[in-house]
């Protein structure tokens, strides 16, 4: 018999492996650490063993390629008992096989490159909207989310979100709440108080966006235009849809823009010469399209920080069937969690891995890791349906922000929390100064 075709269990941390993870989560006080620590000493394939919570932990290109493309069927994204299924339903980010692709079918192409082209300018122009009321300081972290949900709501629902923005900021965090990792991974059955209510007028508020546009008899190009106009897609169906878009659109755009400023408040050498690069191509024009291409550091700025602070952190699956995994048995039913954050830190394919480099993004120069190592946007068919969208829409309000903004970075500690995104704790208070 060969032994070497037999797959092993999954490695866990035990022992002295067990008091080295405890300590780095002692003194980081970060999960992340803990991740880091056993990633270092087990491996590309470990298992997380918390009481309820065997997640099985694949990190590096090969994995990832497993999950998301050679071997995706073997997987499910949906998980009934989640928080994140229950929320969103039947949206397409929990859905899987044909309905899955049905829906996806319908809600692609108002986010094509093309059409989000036609964007940019709502997207330099909610920026202003925003920075119009900032007096000397503000926190990145909140006007950040202001903005992605101004921009979110008007391009892809068709709505002026201002005079809804206070009314629906707390129904918005809620809801993210509600899906944030917490006491529910340890003991699902929880009962979790205080949601009912401003998870009901997000609800209310989402038919609302629905019955006017049916009203309005109209479907239009936008998102909701097509949902609406689409055979088979009831009030609820769009419901879904719209609130999986309204969250998985803007959660992971706040992140981004804030980490973006915390890494230049952080690297005031990097944060003059991208001003500088703004100021030559743009003067004192706003931004076009026809910029997209012309801020390279801008972009390698965009993809450190996506690097670094990867947004979506973690691809979470569920086995539908016993697989072997990198020569490792992974038992059907078993979580699966694609360490997004791991492999874009991991020291085989990175140079100095933890430190902000934007140059290793240099076509020339640059790190080259193989592909499927850097995945900020998932990879392969089930890739994020928002990527050119979430890019366009980071270098615009970007190259708008320190077109017309000086910023400092106030002394704070601000660490990587795992929220619903990997975002930026507690806040990001910065000094801002038209210029
Ligand atoms: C910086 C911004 C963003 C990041 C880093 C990001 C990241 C990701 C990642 C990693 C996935 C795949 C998750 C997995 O494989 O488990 C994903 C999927 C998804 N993203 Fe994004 N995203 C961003 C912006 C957006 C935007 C702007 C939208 C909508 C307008 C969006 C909507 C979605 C949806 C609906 C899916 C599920 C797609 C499917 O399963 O077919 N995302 N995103």
């Amino acid at each position: 018999m060969n032994h070497s075709n037999i797959p092993k269990p999954l490695p866990f941390a035990d022992g002295s492996t067990g008091l080295k993870v405890l300590r780095s989560l002692a003194q980081a006080r970060s999960p992340l650490a803990a991740l880091q620590t056993m990633h270092q000493t087990m491996g590309d394939v470990f298992q997380i063993t918390l009481p309820q919570f065997n997640p099985a932990v694949l990190v590096g290109p090969e994995n990832n390629r497993h999950v998301l493309v050679s071997g995706r069927a073997d997987f499910l994204w949906r998980t009934e008992t989640d928080p994140v299924t229950r929320l969103l339903r039947h949206g397409l980010l929990v859905e899987d096989g044909t309905e899955h692709d049905r829906l996806r079918r319908v809600m692609e192409p108002p986010l094509y490159r093309r059409e989000l082209l036609g964007h940019v300018e709502k997207f330099w122009q909610h920026t202003d909207r925003v920075t119009a009321t900032w007096r000397g300081r503000a926190d990145m972290l909140v006007e950040m989310r202001k903005l992605a949900l101004l921009i979110l709501m008007d391009t892809l629902f068709g709505v002026d979100f201002q005079p809804d923005l206070d009314r629906m900021w707390r129904p918005i965090l809620k809801a993210i709440q509600y899906i944030s990792p917490g006491l529910w991974i340890l003991w699902p059955k929880l009962p979790r108080f205080g949601y009912h209510h401003p998870l009901a007028q997000l609800d209310a508020y989402l038919y609302d966006l629905i019955a006017r546009r049916r009203v309005a008899g109209g479907s239009g190009d936008d998102l909701l235009g097509r949902l609406a106009a689409a055979p088979g897609f009831d009030d609820h169906l769009i419901r879904d849809q719209l609130l999986t878009m309204l969250i998985a659109g803007h959660d992971t755009s706040t992140a981004l823009l804030a980490w973006v400023l915390v890494l230049l408040g952080q690297h005031p050498a990097i944060l003059a010469q991208v001003q500088a690069e703004v100021d030559k191509v743009l003067g004192t024009r706003p931004p076009t399209a026809d910029h997209l291409a012309e801020l390279p550091l801008l972009d390698q700025i965009i993809k450190e920080t996506l690097r670094l602070y990867p947004p979506i952190h973690l691809g979470n699956r569920k086995a539908k069937e016993e697989l072997n995994v990198g020569g490792y048995r992974i038992p059907q039913n078993t979580r699966v969690m694609l360490s997004i954050y791991l492999s874009h830190r991991h020291p085989a394919h990175w140079t100095a891995p933890d430190r902000f480099c934007p140059h290793r993004f240099d076509r020339e120069t640059g790190d080259k890791p193989p592909p499927l190592t850097y995945i900020p946007f998932g990879g392969g068919p089930r890739n994020c349906i928002g990527a050119a969208f979430a890019q366009v829409e980071a270098k615009i309000v970007l190259a708008r922000l320190l077109q017309t903004h000086r910023f400092t970075l106030e002394k704070q500690r601000i660490t990587a929390h795992m929220g619903a995104t990997l975002e930026p704790h507690p806040g990001v208070w910065m000094g801002v100064e038209r210029r």
